[in-house]
């Protein structure tokens, strides 16, 4: 007989998350900056791959240089495919490393590699083992957003977009399942399966300050607003939505929905390209509560942020901030992983980042 442990709550105190600094080059120091990245991108055989809450430039970047801007695990796949021998990831740290994951043979680089995420720090892998070890007839599913430590210990890595499919399916064979670590995901996902699950209590400190209340009164002065919602945000936030996707799901359903006005509770990076995508459509934020109450990121991830024009061209230069993972990790790690994308290729879906498949 095991003891189920309940997980600690692992959400990161407010005086430990860091102020969200978004880097303002204009004018010609911008264009130098531009120009010299692009030599060094080129002399150092090296391909950007950027996520869609990275600062516009970097997009631009990655777009105007053969590059890559999307949701994560899509970003892993390009740079998989990709004959560049350096990869430099633009995002946050779980998506250096699961790029290292699926390309252990290339060079890895990141601007910043203090770029982390909240559901990554909030699940220790020592913690998350006692956890796993406690409940041993479950299976271990983990979201992306996990160290490549965390992903080791899993039967299974899942996107937002793929989290039902997988877990339904988990569930059918009669699967009981430990999830980790975003509860509100979780949550979703346990809702939309009803399968039996365990949730890990990690939470992304962006998406929770979504407010419900908040959006309801939003919603009644734009009743024409259709609300696009990723599934990391809190349950009132997910009822409301007339769309709950990925990052590249929340842009697919700008463009294809019959609506001109969208209320977006995600990150505001990605209003960049959903303005590419639909240049005649008006996007506001879903509401958080404000700097002066409770939300110190404000719909904008500063670990996201930490990746500027600047440090990205200083480790073009200096060759600094490269990826490492150990390769007992990365053996054990690519089976979570490849688990999923052969699980989205025996059901001819296409698997995006967090994304609806
Ligand atoms: P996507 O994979 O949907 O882009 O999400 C990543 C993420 O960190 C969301 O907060
Ligand atoms: Fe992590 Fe949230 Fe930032 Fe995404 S937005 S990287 S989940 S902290």
């Amino acid at each position: 007989m095991h003891n189920a442990i309940t997980p600690p709550d692992f959400r990161l105190p407010p005086e430990q998350v860091p102020e969200t600094i978004v880097e303002q080059l204009a004018g010609e120091e911008r264009d130098e900056c531009l120009r010299r990245i692009k030599h060094l991108l080129r002399e150092r055989d090296a391909v950007m791959v950027a996520h869609y809450y990275t600062d516009p430039d970097l997009q631009l970047l990655a777009d105007e240089t053969g590059g890559h801007v999307s949701d994560s695990l899509d970003m892993a796949r390009f740079g998989h495919e990709s004959d560049a021998s350096t990869l430099v990831v633009c995002g946050v740290r779980f998506m250096g490393e699961t790029a290292k994951i699926l390309n252990p043979e290339k060079r890895v680089l990141m601007p910043d590699l203090h770029a982390d995420c909240s559901l990554d720090i909030g699940c220790p892998i020592d913690e998350f083992n006692s956890f796993c070890n406690s409940y041993p007839d479950r299976s271990v599913v983990v979201y992306a957003n996990t160290s490549a430590a965390v992903k080791a210990r899993a039967d299974w890595m899942v996107t937002s977009g793929s989290a039902v499919d997988v877990i339904r399916h988990l569930a059918e064979k009669g699967e009981k399942i430990i999830w980790a670590p975003d509860k509100y995901l979780g949550e979703y996902v346990q809702a939309q399966s009803g399968a039996d699950m365990v949730l890990w209590q990690g939470s992304c400190i962006v998406h929770e300050e979504f407010k419900g209340r908040e959006l309801a009164e939003l919603r009644k002065k734009h009743p024409r607003a259709r609300v696009l919602v990723h599934p990391e945000s809190p349950a009132p936030v997910i009822a409301q939505a007339d769309v709950v996707g990925s990052t590249t799901g929340i842009i697919k359903a700008a463009t294809e929905l019959d609506s001109d006005v969208f209320i977006v509770a995600t990150d505001r990076g990605i209003f960049y390209k959903m303005q590419q995508a639909a240049p005649d459509k008006t996007f506001m934020e879903a509401p958080t509560a404000g700097r002066g109450a409770t939300c110190k990121s404000c719909a904008h991830c500063p670990w996201m942020a930490m990746n500027s024009l600047t440090k990205l061209q200083e480790t073009l230069r200096s060759g600094a901030n490269e990826i490492f993972v150990d390769e007992d990790i990365i053996e054990r790690a690519r089976i979570p992983i490849e688990r999923l994308l052969n699980f989205a290729a025996q059901r001819k879906q296409v698997i995006y980042g967090n994304s609806d498949a």
